[in-house]
C-alpha cells in the first residue's frame, strides 16, 4: 500500500510540477526592452524548481469538490506565486542572507539586489492577477473571495507576520506557544490558503470547513518541524538550500527547545492528527493523505 501511496503521489507531483512551468512560462513572456532582466529574474525563481506543494495542496483539497483541474491549477499557480516571492526576500541579505535555493544561486546572488527584491514585489502582484482572471472561476465573488483569503494569509497576519517574529527570533528567547505561533504564521497561513481555496471554489458552507482547517492546521505545523529539522540533519546537496542556519542564527526552533528526537515524535503525531481530521472522507482525500505523510518523510 506504501508504493502505490508514493507511486500515486510522485505521478501528482509531477503533472503539477509541470503545469506550473507551463504557467508562469506563459505569463512570464520577456520584453524586449530595459524590463528584461525583471522578467529573467522572475522566470528564474518561479520555473523549474521546488517541490510545488502549495499548489499540489489546493489540487488535492479541489478533489474533494470536483474542481476543475484548471481552477485548481491557477489557484496553486497563486499561491506559488507569493510562497516563491516569499523566498525571494527571505533570502536577501537583510534577511537570512542565503546563497542557494532550490539548488541554485538565490536571486540576488544570480541577478543583484534591487532585482531581486522587484522579482518578488512582481510575483507577489501578479497572484493577484491571476486569481482576478476569469479563467481561475466564472464567479467574480468566488474569486473575490480567493483574493481576499490569500491576501490575508500572505500579509502581516499570515506569511509576512510569522517573518517579521522569525527575525526577532534570532534575539528573543521565544517559548513553545510563541514558536508554534510564529510557525503557524509563516508557513502555516500559506498552507491553510491552500485547503481553504478547494473549500471556497467548492463553495462548501464555513460550518464544514473544521476538518480540512484542523488538517491544515497540523499539516503546516509538521511541514514546518520537518524544514526545521532538515536545517539541522539534511544534507545541502539535496535540499538545495544551505543546512545549519537556524543553530548559526541562534533561531529557536522546534527542534531547539524540544529536542530532535521530540521534535520529530510531534511531528508523526500531527500528520496522524491530520489524516484523522479526514475521517468522513473518502478516497476522494488520499492525495491529502499521502500528502500529509511526504510532509515529514521528505528529505528535501
Ligand atoms: C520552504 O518551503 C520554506 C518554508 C516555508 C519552510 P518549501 O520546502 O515548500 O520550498 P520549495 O518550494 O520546495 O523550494
Ligand atoms: C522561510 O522560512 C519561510 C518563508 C515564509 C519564506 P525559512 O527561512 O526557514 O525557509 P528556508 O529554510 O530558508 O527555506
Ligand atoms: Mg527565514
Ligand atoms: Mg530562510
Ligand atoms: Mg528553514
Amino acid at each position: 500500500m506504501h508504493m502505490q501511496a508514493s507511486a500515486r503521489l510522485e505521478a501528482a507531483m509531477v503533472a503539477m510540477a509541470e503545469a506550473i512551468d507551463v504557467q508562469f512560462d506563459l505569463l512570464l513572456p520577456v520584453p524586449e526592452d530595459q524590463r528584461a532582466r525583471l522578467y529573467e529574474a522572475m522566470r528564474y525563481s518561479a520555473i523549474g524548481g521546488g517541490k510545488r506543494l502549495r499548489p499540489l495542496l489546493v489540487k488535492a483539497s479541489c478533489d474533494l469538490f470536483d474542481i476543475s483541474w484548471e481552477s485548481a491549477v491557477r489557484a496553486g499557480l497563486a499561491v506559488e506565486c507569493i510562497h516563491v516571492y516569499s523566498l525571494i526576500h527571505d533570502d536577501l541579505p537583510a534577511m537570512d542572507n542565503d546563497d542557494m535555493r532550490r539548488g541554485k544561486a538565490t536571486a540576488h546572488k544570480a541577478f543583484d539586489e534591487a532585482t531581486a527584491i522587484l522579482a518578488g514585489d512582481c510575483l507577489h502582484d501578479l497572484a493577484y492577477a491571476v486569481l482576478a482572471d476569469e479563467r481561475t472561476h466564472p464567479d467574480a465573488a468566488v474569486r473575490c473571495q480567493l483574493i481576499c483569503a490569500l491576501a490575508q494569509a500572505s500579509g502581516p497576519a499570515g506569511m509576512a507576520g510569522g517573518q517579521m517574529m522569525d527575525l526577532a527570533a534570532e534575539t528573543a528567547q521565544f517559548d513553545l506557544p510563541t514558536i508554534t505561533r510564529l510557525q503557524s504564521l509563516k508557513t502555516g497561513a500559506l498552507i491553510s490558503f491552500c485547503l481553504e481555496a478547494g473549500a471556497i471554489l467548492g463553495r462548501l458552507p464555513e460550518e464544514r470547513r473544521t476538518g480540512l482547517r484542523g488538517y491544515a492546521h497540523d499539516v503546516g505545523l509538521a511541514f514546518q518541524i520537518a524544514d526545521d529539522l532538515l536545517d539541522i540533519e539534511g544534507d545541502a546537496a539535496i535540499t538545495g538550500k544551505a543546512v545549519g542556519k537556524d543553530a548559526a542564527a541562534g533561531k529557536a526552533t522546534f527542534a531547539s527547545l524540544m529536542g530532535v528526537e521530540q521534535a520529530r515524535q510531534q511531528a508523526t503525531m500531527l500528520v496522524a492528527q491530520a489524516k484523522d481530521h479526514l475521517r468522513d472522507f473518502g478516497e476522494e482525500a488520499d492525495l491529502l493523505r499521502d500528502i500529509a505523510d511526504f510532509a515529514i518523510r521528505r528529505r528535501h
